[in-house]
């Protein structure tokens, strides 16, 4: 088993609590209408599973439905299997739509993403967040012991801390931010900006996926909080106010490199790769997989590619694009129009530039398993991932990692957290800028083999050194080492 590289004392004695919006499973009706529960499979739950299982962890959360619809034995039968508890928090449908639905989707999630035009600032979700939080905090309280860590993640849980404090609870608390953190002007519209920034600084470790997002929360702080100083000189800095001490840094998080990898190189989806690039038929495959949201900017990449078909001729029969989009958040309305222009556009390509024996895109609206998603980036010559803003972006060190024959040319937005480890070897675009996004294209389509191997090799090897592995060990120890000199930081 995988042990924790962390030197922490702490994490020696305590255990580790994980706390995020979703529980890490999949729930799914059986034959009969009977709830079937299984273990989740993302990169988060791969990393931290072995560190719960050695520390005799627990993961709260959300099992995604409504009120209580699923026999609790069945979320313990996981438990016994996953060898940590899960502890589920059960929301009613007024919960979910002012908590879930409202505030967490409708306000943090499009001002994270700087894209506020989509905020709705109902002061009723507001209310709804702060209740579900504390909610949250109370069933935290009543597991945590003065020495485990409860690791907060994600937007939706910004005030577990402060409620946690307000009831008594006296173990350590650190929290991860999967998303952008928004520039201070932009933060400034929110009219529970104080509230939430005064709720941020009673964890006792916030991390970032970069050092922009970092700086963001830290030039707020600077800007508009009283009596704080910021200690810079370290990559995980201290941040003095009158009345505490606490920590932020930037810890990008990433995936396990060495199953993506081993998996895409089987014979099993080597095999799949190529039944499906037969099945296309074009001589290069360009691939986009996106959850169904407007911070991916799928219509902007549509527009893109038919931009790159209207100005180059020479890729007509020959380039299809295959996007894939994830069902998300379908209850929110911004998310119903996008699926209604995505397919707009869709059609608009097809019916200008089909041909017979060429579909110039394929869209696919549904959730992929692993495997196949393993087999579309193995079949794919060229992977455009161009959010308008996304904290981090794991399709695109996904798509590395099963890039075993180092073939594939990565097309970035700058917009994307990864551009900030990737950026020298990907082909890196506005995603707003429509004409160079279709030269990007174009160029990645004319890039010989040799600039291709060059590209994807620094590509992979960036991605497997910082693995998710490195992640999690690199956040525990800011979060629990007494010295942030001490030789040792994954850094
Ligand atoms: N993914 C998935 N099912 C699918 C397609 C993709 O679970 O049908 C996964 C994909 O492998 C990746 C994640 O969804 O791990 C998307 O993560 P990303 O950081 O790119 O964007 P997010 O959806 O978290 O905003
Ligand atoms: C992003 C967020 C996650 C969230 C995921 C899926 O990655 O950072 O916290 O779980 O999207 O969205 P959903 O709303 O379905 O949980």
């Amino acid at each position: 088993m995988r042990r924790l590289k962390g030197q922490s004392s702490l994490l020696r004695t305590g255990r580790l609590i994980v706390v995020s919006n979703r529980l890490p499973i999949a729930l799914t009706r059986g034959t009969e209408g009977e709830w079937q529960v299984r273990s989740g499979s993302g990169g988060l739950v791969t990393a931290l599973s072995p560190v719960l299982r050695d520390l005799g962890g627990l993961w709260i959360g959300w099992p995604g439905t409504v009120g209580k619809t699923h026999p609790d034995e069945d979320i313990f039968k996981v438990s016994r299997n996953a060898g940590y508890s899960l502890i589920p928090v059960g929301l009613t449908r007024k919960e979910i739509d002012l908590y879930y639905y409202g505030f967490s989707n409708k306000v943090l999630w499009p001002l994270f993403h700087t894209l506020q035009s989509n905020c709705n600032f109902d002061p009723a979700y507001w209310a709804g967040y702060q209740a579900v939080n504390r909610k949250f905090a109370r069933i935290i309280a009543d597991s945590a012991k003065e020495d485990d860590y409860v690791w907060v993640h994600d937007y939706h849980l910004m005030l577990v801390a402060k409620e946690l404090r307000a009831l008594g609870v006296k173990c350590r608390v650190g929290f991860f931010l999967h998303t952008p953190f928004p520039p201070p002007d932009l933060l400034t519209i929110l009219p529970w900006r104080s509230q939430i920034i005064e709720a941020l600084m009673e964890y006792d470790l916030i991390g970032f996926q970069t050092i922009r997002d970092r700086n963001n929360f830290i030039h707020y702080l600077e800007g508009f909080v009283k009596g704080v100083h910021v200690d810079t000189r370290r990559q995980v800095c201290t941040i003095n106010t009158p009345q505490r001490q606490f920590r932020s840094g930037a810890f990008p998080i990433s995936i396990d490199f060495k199953e993506f990898s081993r998996r895409a190189a089987s014979k099993t989806i080597s095999k799949r790769a190529e039944r499906l690039r037969t099945a296309i038929g074009a001589n290069q495959v360009v691939l986009g997989v996106d959850r169904l949201d407007y911070s991916k900017g799928i219509p902007e990449r549509l527009k893109a590619f038919r931009n790159a078909l209207e100005r180059f001729d020479d890729l007509h029969g020959k380039v299809t694009l295959v996007q894939i989009v994830v069902p998300s958040r379908e209850e929110v309305s911004e998310y119903q129009g996008l699926k209604i222009e995505i397919e707009g556009l869709v059609g608009e390509i097809s019916g200008k530039f089909s041909q017979p024996g060429w579909t110039p895109v394929h869209y696919m609206f549904r959730n992929f398993k692993r495997d196949e998603l393993l087999a579309y980036y193995r079949a794919a010559d060229i992977a455009l991932v161009t959010p308008l803003r996304d904290g981090m972006n794991l399709v695109a060190k996904e798509f590395c990692a099963a890039n075993v024959d180092n073939s594939g040319v990565l097309i970035l937005s700058e917009f994307a957290g990864a551009a900030t480890q990737l950026r020298s070897s990907a082909l890196v675009v506005n995603p707003y800028d429509i004409e160079s996004t279709a030269n990007a294209i174009y160029h990645a389509y004319e890039m010989g083999p040799g600039e291709r191997r060059k590209r994807m090799r620094n590509l992979r090897e960036s991605v497997s050194k910082r693995d998710i592995f490195w992640w999690v060990d690199f956040f525990l120890w800011a979060a629990t080492a007494t010295s942030l000199n001490k030789p040792g930081s994954p850094e």
